[in-house]
């Protein structure tokens, strides 16, 4: 599923570094460079925003303060260094992110801040998912599917340009 000449290393849960994938980025998906897929729909579920009991000691105000989307277009990585099914973590030029490839061709960005206490999610098998109290969101949608958090990632805008991946 993935390129044969990447040698990317992959943890416990899936997540794969990118450390030695950087050189195929001359492989574009073959669904074309010019490609744009902004993906980022119903990240939140207003209903249980304001409830507090999650995890007995409350949601604290400052770890779910939602960041917000970076406010200049910035390319983060190359698109073949996304793994189908799976994602990268992003810290490049002032973005953090979470970008995801749910299906080949759609790619999908979030904020990596758990909304439940603040952790830094990672991205596994088609979702990401919370070191801390094992919070669970869809990779399509940021969607939470299980877990103690009560919303979803916060979407960021992404498209896909000349084979890379912009996140703003
Ligand atoms: S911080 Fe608690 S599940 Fe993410």
């Amino acid at each position: 599923m993935t390129h044969p000449a990447a040698s990317t290393t992959q943890d416990a849960h899936g997540t794969r570094s990118r450390d030695a994938a950087h050189e195929s980025a001359a492989h574009a998906p073959a669904t074309g460079p010019s490609r744009r897929r902004a993906v980022g729909v119903a990240g939140l579920t207003a209903a249980g925003a304001l409830a507090l009991s999650a995890c007995g000691s409350g949601r604290d105000s400052d770890a779910a303060a939602s960041p917000s989307a970076p406010s200049t277009p910035t390319d983060v990585a190359a698109a073949a260094d996304v793994p189908v099914g799976s994602g990268i973590t992003v810290d490049k030029g002032g973005v953090k992110a979470v970008v995801g490839q749910p299906e080949k061709g759609t790619f999908t960005a979030y904020s990596p801040v758990c909304p439940h206490q603040g952790c830094m999610v990672n991205p596994a098998d088609k979702q990401f998912v919370c070191p801390c109290h094992n919070s669970v969101f869809d990779m399509a949608s940021g969607d939470v599917t299980g877990g103690p958090a009560t919303t979803g990632l916060s979407p960021y805008p992404v498209k896909v340009e000349n084979g890379r991946v912009i996140v703003g």
